[in-house]
């Protein structure tokens, strides 16, 4: 489970803060079926959401940072890149695997360790706008 703050997840970007809020919430939907031992089927549904979810975002969020000539946009493109493949290979892994406590616990911890990290440190720092004196 993850909670967005504004004082470690805001970026200044009120569209971007709400994809980012939205994201959280679909992990932790994940999450909690997992916990909960929810219905498999619908665990991957969620899973499917999230997924597309994300890729939306990352389209956005790129060209947002593409118009205002961030920092570091290479290292969050290839981030996002990287997240696409992994969770395309959670979902592939999906059928065999995915009503088992190790995929489930595997995938929960990739997830959440994998946003607020990106978002704190790729995001946030790349997008924040310096304070003007
Ligand atoms: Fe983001
Ligand atoms: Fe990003």
């Amino acid at each position: 489970m993850i909670v967005w703050t504004e004082q470690a997840y805001g970026t200044g970007v009120p569209e971007i803060d709400a994809q980012h809020r939205e994201l959280f919430d679909r992990v932790n939907a994940v999450v909690g079926m997992s916990e909960n031992g929810h219905d498999v089927q619908e665990l991957e549904r969620t899973l499917d959401y999230l997924a597309r979810y994300v890729v939306e975002h990352f389209v956005f969020e790129e060209a947002w940072m593409a118009e205002h000539n961030c920092p570091g946009q290479e290292a969050n493109t290839a981030g996002h890149t990287r997240f696409v493949s992994r969770l395309t290979s959670f979902q592939h892994r999906f059928p065999h695997e995915g009503e088992t406590s190790d995929y489930q616990g595997e995938l929960s911890r990739f997830l959440t360790r994998w946003l607020s990290n990106h978002v704190e440190v790729i995001d946030v720092q790349n997008m924040k706008q310096p304070a003007t004196a």
